[in-house]
């Protein structure tokens, strides 16, 4: 793909399903009885890898364009599937579904692309053991591929090292099997959609401070949950927005709870002028967000906001370049164990670019302001690299090739030509 600086960027753009919240209708969906009826559902790869596994465990799912009917079999109604489980490229889809494949009365060898077997899985597979589970990293290196023999599981109170939604999501829903309490206390506040969707679905789930309890329930009852539109993909126009000069842009249909919408805060500070309209809740709360081009500062990003806004730090590093003065990037070492090591590639590719940046061991520094120029992009095969690079491709002098740029079907599909619409 090659890209251009943008001239104009005006009009408005509606942001295709929450891939978080998508990938755990699905679950809950196959584990509730009854039929669940997924509307706005992100019909990305990584949820197509969610859907095959479930399907492949007997799930029916019947896929229309923008929504999913689940024909959940309760908690107890999955079968051995034939041959190995594929994640993909999907960390979630990993380490969620290892969750439930401990309680199962049945073995399973779960995998996924070369990116999905180099990230850590020690962190799901120590507490999971903990409750009693019997999984093993295939290849002794704590990488899928895993081996997962399903037992009998007990309640747990885990202090997780990390704020990671997929380590809390894990155990609480292994704690949906388990005999007696879950808890998972974790140093700060991860995204809730799982604790906000169980309880939706009859779980009976609370949270205090950093800390959800979940109580075993004999039953989850199928639901119609309405998937708001991404925050994480609505990121990039929120950047285009604001960067391109006199830019104006409508971003319909977004999800803003608190612990996914960091960015927003963080782009506010930086001087971002952002209107919420139309706020309203389904579930989860939603607004209609209007992005104007705006003069940023940079600013320091560090602490407990780190993990509200994880996803969104390579957009975030690209609005830094542009800022005036400096932006601190610390507390985010997580950067480094993601579909592609953030950290080193961010700084690669905008150093090249011509941008001030400075890796450190949990973040980075930017020393804003300096012109962008383009050059030769490699995703690594990581969808939110790429389509960072194609906002920064629309600021930068000349032109910018994104090598691997089909990478963004992982989380939002027609993310191109919605740019295209908006540019053109
Ligand atoms: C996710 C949680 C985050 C995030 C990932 C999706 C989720 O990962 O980076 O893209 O859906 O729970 P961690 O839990 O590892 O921080």
């Amino acid at each position: 793909m090659i890209l251009h600086k943008a001239h104009h960027l005006k009009g408005e753009v509606t942001i295709p399903g929450d891939k978080s919240i998508s990938h755990r209708a699905v679950m809950l969906g196959s584990l509730a009885q009854g039929t669940t009826l997924v509307t706005n559902f992100l019909q990305g790869a990584d949820c197509l890898s969610t859907i095959d596994c479930f399907s492949r465990m007997g799930i029916a799912i019947e896929k229309t364009p923008g929504q999913i009917l689940i024909h959940g079999k309760g908690l107890h109604g999955l079968r051995k599937p034939d041959g190995i489980l594929d994640a993909g490229n999907s960390g979630t889809t990993t380490r969620l579904i290892s969750g439930i494949l401990a309680a199962q009365p049945f073995e399973t060898t779960l995998t996924g692309d070369a990116s999905i077997r180099r990230r850590p899985m020690r962190r799901i597979m120590e507490p999971l053991s903990m409750m009693g589970a019997d999984i093993t990293s295939i290849n002794a290196n704590d990488c899928a591929p895993l081996h997962i023999k399903g037992a009998p599981l007990h309640g747990i109170h885990y202090h997780s090292k990390v704020a990671s939604a997929q380590v809390k999501s894990a155990v609480l829903l292994a704690g949906l099997y388990a005999d007696g309490i879950t808890k998972v206390t974790e140093p700060t506040v991860s995204r809730n959609h799982s604790e906000i969707m169980l309880r939706c679905f009859g779980a009976k789930v609370q949270t205090e401070d950093t800390t959800v309890t979940l109580s075993p329930d004999p039953a989850l009852y199928c639901q119609e949950v309405c998937v708001p539109g991404d925050i994480s993909s609505a990121a990039y126009f929120i950047a285009a927005g604001l960067l391109v000069p006199g830019a104006e842009v409508l971003i319909q249909n977004v999800g803003i709870n608190p612990t996914r919408a960091g960015i927003l805060k963080v782009a506010r500070e930086m001087g971002g002028d952002i209107t919420y309209l139309n706020v309203r809740q389904e579930g989860e709360p939603m607004a209609d967000l209007l992005v104007r081009n705006s003069a940023l500062h940079g600013i320091t990003i560090e602490g407990a906001i780190i993990p509200t806004l994880i996803d969104e730090l390579p957009i975030i590093n690209i609005m830094a370049s542009c800022a005036k003065g400096t932006t601190i990037i610390r507390d985010a070492a997580e950067l480094k164990v993601k579909e592609s090591n953030r950290i080193d590639v961010m700084v690669n590719h905008l150093s090249a670019m011509g941008c001030d940046i400075t890796g450190t061991e949990d973040g980075m520094i930017i020393n804003g302001g300096k012109s962008l120029h383009g050059t030769l992009i490699d995703s690594h095969m990581d969808h939110r690299i790429a389509m960072s690079f194609a906002i920064a491709a629309l600021i930068a002098d000349g032109e910018t090739e994104i090598l691997g740029s089909d990478v963004v079907t992982i989380s939002y599909p027609d993310f191109y030509e919605d740019l295209h619409r908006l540019t053109h």
